[in-house]
């Protein structure tokens, strides 16, 4: 048995750690983990306190995925719900249908069950405005004075502004394998900050934000959803497990095309792409890997020899060459 998660998921492995050992199967397992992680309001990209999109209106994305039985599904545009991971894991066990949106999967969730509240938090509301006030010179906004509200600028100044692209673009992803050598995983987001009302990522499409088949492993991914989009990284992934490869070999395969193929609007002045993309893979013979383009980045693990963070590999090098 063995959990791995992305970074900010290691609250995530400890309670699906637990939940394996009680004999729950993967995706429960993940699921119940990922429900913490969407429930903190201090993880600005997921879940409850999640940052919204352009109008300030909090629209999540997630999926789940079973690795014995192939099926998965997700939920895209979620709005007013909080675990949308769960939404998507009713929709893969009790429906025919794979992917809901917008009033449909809010539609689903209200039959379900699940409780309706506002998603926006004071915190992610003050970095909308903020947001709105800096963004451009050229709309009807004043930006604020300098000595207000000095934790949201701080963050903005540091993070966002920075580097808007790596910031923007966090989710959580776990994926486990369970007592009967079951594969299971979900990814589940708040999608870009401030993006465009109904933007869908990479989180709720099977292939792209994870991918889990018994045969051959399981990976999911976190960052740049469109980059993840225009390869399905987790599917390409677990296809070059089957056929062979090693972990770090499938990972830097699937990086270099990420990279390779990057849109101009983002590449930096080098030519390489100014966003980040995380995989996060375990084989079926239940080996791990954490892979990014840039370095720094960390993997969660949970398994008999206990919880740990551990590093990424990464396709650039802290001096940014190959
Ligand atoms: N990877 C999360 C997103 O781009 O929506």
């Amino acid at each position: 048995m063995k959990v791995i998660a992305s970074h900010n998921g290691m609250k995530a492995v400890e309670l699906a750690w637990d939940r394996l050992l009680a004999g729950a199967d993967a995706v429960e397992a993940c699921v119940s983990g990922v429900t913490l992680v969407e429930d903190d309001p201090d993880e600005l990209t997921v879940g409850y306190g999640g940052l919204p999109n352009e109008d300030g209106v909090v629209e999540l994305d997630a999926a789940v995925m079973n690795g014995r039985t192939r099926q998965g599904a997700g939920v895209a545009g979620l709005q007013r719900v909080r675990h949308p991971a769960r939404v998507a894991q009713r929709l893969m066990e009790q429906t025919t249908r794979v992917l809901l949106v917008g009033e449909g999967a809010l539609a689903f969730a209200r039959a379900n069950g699940f409780p309706e509240e506002e998603l926006l938090t004071d915190r992610a509301r003050r970095m909308w405005l903020y947001w709105k006030r800096t963004r451009s010179q050229h709309d009807d906004w004043l930006p604020p004075p300098r000595d207000e509200d000095l934790e949201v600028q701080t963050w903005f100044d540091r993070h966002f502004y920075r580097n808007p692209e790596s910031t923007a673009t966090g989710t959580v992803h776990c994926a486990a394998r369970d007592r009967q050598d079951d594969f299971g995983c979900v990814t589940s987001t708040s999608g870009h900050a401030f993006k465009l009302p109904g933007r869908v990522g990479d989180s709720p499409i099977l292939g792209a934000g994870l991918y889990a088949d018994n045969e051959a492993g399981t990976c999911g991914s976190i960052g740049h959803g469109e980059a993840n989009l225009q390869h399905l990284s987790s599917f390409a992934v677990v296809e070059r497990l089957r056929c062979g490869d090693t972990l770090e070999q499938a990972a830097m395969t699937v990086l270099k095309r990420v990279v390779d193929h990057c849109p101009e609007h983002l590449r930096d002045a080098r030519g390489r792409p100014k966003f980040n993309l995380q995989l996060f893979i375990m084989s079926a013979s239940e080996e791990h890997l954490g892979a990014a383009i840039w370095p720094g980045k960390q993997i969660a693990v949970g398994d008999a020899g206990g919880h740990r963070l551990e590093p990424c590999i990464s396709y650039f090098d802290a001096e940014g060459e190959q």
